[in-house]
């Protein structure tokens, strides 16, 4: 064997001992719930897609349209020739939808981050993040070659402490976290801390992966609860409840300027698919048309957390904390078992130790459903 073979087969032998290997199953969706594994149709509590929209006919509509229209792939960098007409108007619609001067569409999620923050961060500054911050924000603090420091989760005097110490050491700062946290499900306390970042003279960035389109009215974290925290950097996802795909970022004017100049994942990377971009159009027209519909995500999750006693849900993603692999992932095939599709995350994805079943919840999922999964959670799982 070569020796990279071996290296390959000797670092999946660990991860198998460790039940910590994971492989990809084929999975075909077949509407915004049910999914078809091994030949069996599982109703799913995996999904990001929270409005089902993914799945909406005029959503797809749309994007076959453009299809026709613009060609199947975008032919090259946004600064090159791949920035097709449909970028002006999904970036028009999200400034607006966030309250910010502009916004600046990514290829994902992962790649904003990975772009953003080094265009904001140098050799000397400082990435302060939550500590269970998306792997993405961490992935751009390193690329920012910049010093990261964590602070305990949602623990804001915490924070305050770390920059009281260093905050002198760093010609910037920037405070960085999940604006609704993707494996727990909590919001991030960002009146909070965008005033420990004013008093420390410190940019705060929200990453609103999994708020925009189901709280706050549909427009996301910095709207949660009624009240409005003007986050001045806020990034996000068009892949979960937009049904779509790609990332942005939503701040004032010379700031998405800064970044059409200099974030490299933008620069150096081909600009989405027509079609992708139609798609996000279309269903932020309908986040922004049906708040109504925006708001049963997070509705259904509540009704599963009142069934099982856990604590009351304030997005659409419900953690069951089981801690063991082994055992997580034996709880996982009980409910696949049962006809639902709840997916194991394990380590490195969540701390050790603090292996779980993430549960979402999404818009169309039937309550009689959610009452079944709730029983056998609270019945066979949580009295282990
Ligand atoms: C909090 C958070 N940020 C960023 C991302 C990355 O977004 P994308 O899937 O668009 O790359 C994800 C999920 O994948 C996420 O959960």
């Amino acid at each position: 064997m070569q020796s990279l073979d071996r290296f390959a087969q000797s670092r999946l032998d660990d991860l198998q001992r460790r039940h910590l290997r994971r492989s990809l199953t084929e999975t075909l969706r077949e509407d915004g719930l049910w999914v078809e594994r091994d030949g069996r149709r599982l109703l799913s509590f995996s999904c990001n897609d929270y409005l089902n929209l993914s799945q909406h006919p005029e959503v797809k509509r749309t994007a076959a349209a453009a299809v026709e229209r613009y060609g199947a792939g975008s032919g090259a960098s946004r600064l090159v020739t791949g920035n097709h007409p449909l970028y002006a108007e999904l970036e028009t619609r999200l400034a607006r939808i966030k309250r910010t001067g502009a916004a600046v569409v990514f290829g994902s999620g992962y790649l904003a981050n990975a772009g953003i923050i080094p265009v904001l961060i140098g050799r000397d500054g400082l990435v302060l993040a939550d500590e269970l911050a998306h792997a993405c924000i961490f992935a751009g603090g390193q690329l920012s070659r910049g010093k990261i420091m964590t602070f305990r989760h949602n623990d804001v005097a915490h924070a305050r402490e770390l920059l009281i110490r260093h905050r002198s050491e760093h010609d910037h700062a920037l405070i960085v976290t999940d604006g609704v946290f993707s494996m727990d499900g909590d919001l991030a306390p960002l009146a909070q801390l965008k005033a420990l970042a004013q008093e420390h003279d410190v940019w705060l960035m929200s990453d609103d992966a999994h708020g925009l389109g189901v709280v706050g009215g549909g427009r996301g974290s910095s709207f949660a609860n009624g009240k409005h925290v003007q986050v001045p950097l806020q990034m996000g996802t068009l892949s979960k409840a937009v049904g779509a795909y790609g990332g942005y970022l939503c701040a004032s004017a010379p700031v998405i300027e800064l970044m059409r100049n200099r974030a490299r994942t933008l620069i150096y990377s081909t600009g989405l698919p027509p079609a992708i971009v139609a798609a996000a159009i279309a269903a932020l027209d309908l986040i922004e048309r049906e708040p109504d519909y925006a708001a049963l995500p997070v509705q259904k999750a509540r009704q599963f957390t009142r069934l099982t006693n856990l604590p009351e849900a304030q997005s659409p993603i419900v953690p069951v904390v089981i801690g063991d692999e082994e055992e997580t992932l034996a709880a996982s095939q009980l409910l696949a078992d049962e006809g639902f599709l709840a997916a194991a995350i394990r380590p490195p994805t969540v701390p050790a130790g603090t292996a779980r079943l993430r549960l979402t919840f999404t818009a169309q999922h039937p309550d009689d459903a959610i009452e079944r999964l709730a029983g056998l959670v609270r019945d066979k799982i949580l009295v282990r």
